[in-house]
């Protein structure tokens, strides 16, 4: 079994550390951060080996998880360098730093790249997985076996597929969100309580998402199902076309899309 730092202890790796734990030795996966209260909570959750600093530990790493915020990746990576396993490999989880820009922080490692998205706090993610051409086998393996812990990989052909990914997944969960704010609203409009109208807008997303998860049928399918020509969600659906939702959330991609550009290139 191989051995996974995680450099960085804050949610995105106490998600991916906490599935982990449950499917290999937890004093294999190892934790560092500047917090000791995180990584106390770590430890006393999972069991995993935590560290408040850099040492002989590093060295013996086979895959190290970079778990900083972009913006405070650059300095977190430079006293690691000198400590990197020469068989091992990287795994960024960074939004917006290209594998070429963190290879060239690392001193040429190999760096493969993932996003993850929040649901994977409840072992529900969906994360995109890239890897370049160069890294071994293994280190593929070892890299999806880490992100499986939190939930779906879909690996991506290229490394443009992990923008994309972040646009749709990474951002997605908050476009669901909005939208039940929306469904929520429209239920305290015409006198729901709030408790009520909460319950009514996650019980039709939880409700659709699972049948369409287990039924396997395209989206397009169980909406018709759902919809009798002439009746009530056929004159709802009326309303949602005519402000053209399509067009809507294809902007929305877009414009995450172009925000991923920009900050990509401030890390160039
Ligand atoms: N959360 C998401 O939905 C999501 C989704 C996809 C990808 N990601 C990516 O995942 C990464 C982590 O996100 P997160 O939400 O888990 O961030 P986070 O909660 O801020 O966790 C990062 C942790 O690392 C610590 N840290 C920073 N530099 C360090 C250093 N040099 N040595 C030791 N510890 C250090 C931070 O401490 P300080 O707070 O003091 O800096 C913080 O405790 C980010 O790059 C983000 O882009 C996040």
């Amino acid at each position: 079994m191989f051995e996974v730092g995680f450099l960085g202890g804050g949610n995105m790796a106490r998600a991916l550390a906490g599935g982990l734990a449950k499917k290999m030795p937890p004093e294999k996966i190892h934790v560092i951060d500047r917090h000791p209260e995180k990584l106390e909570k770590l430890a006393a959750d999972f069991g995993v080996t935590v560290h408040e600093a850099l040492g002989e530990w590093v060295t013996k790493l086979d895959l190290i998880v970079l778990a900083v915020k972009p913006q405070g990746m650059k300095a977190a990576l430079e006293p690691v360098v000198s400590l990197l396993n020469p068989k091992g490999a990287a795994l960024s989880i960074a939004a917006g730093i290209e594998a070429q820009v963190l290879r060239g922080w690392l001193g040429g490692y190999p760096v493969m790249r993932a996003m993850p998205n929040t649901p994977a706090m409840v072992g529900c993610g969906t994360t995109g997985f890239w890897a370049p051409a160069d890294i071994s086998s293994d280190a593929v393996a070892q890299a999806k076996t880490v992100l499986a812990a939190a939930g779906d990989v879909v690996e991506m052909d290229d490394e443009a597929g992990i923008d994309l990914v972040g646009a749709i997944p990474g951002s997605g969960p908050a476009y669901v969100f909005r939208f039940m704010e929306a469904l929520e609203r429209a239920g305290t409009r015409r006198g729901l309580s709030p408790e009520a109208a909460k319950a009514l807008a996650l019980g039709t997303v939880y409700g659709a998402a699972v049948l369409a998860r287990e039924s396997g049928e395209p989206f397009s399918r169980l909406r018709e199902n759902v919809t009798s020509k002439g009746g009530t969600t056929a004159k709802a659906l009326e309303v949602m076309n005519a402000r053209d939702i399509d067009e809507m959330m294809d902007e929305a991609v877009e414009a995450a899309l172009k925000r991923t550009a920009e900050m990509k290139a401030l890390f160039r």
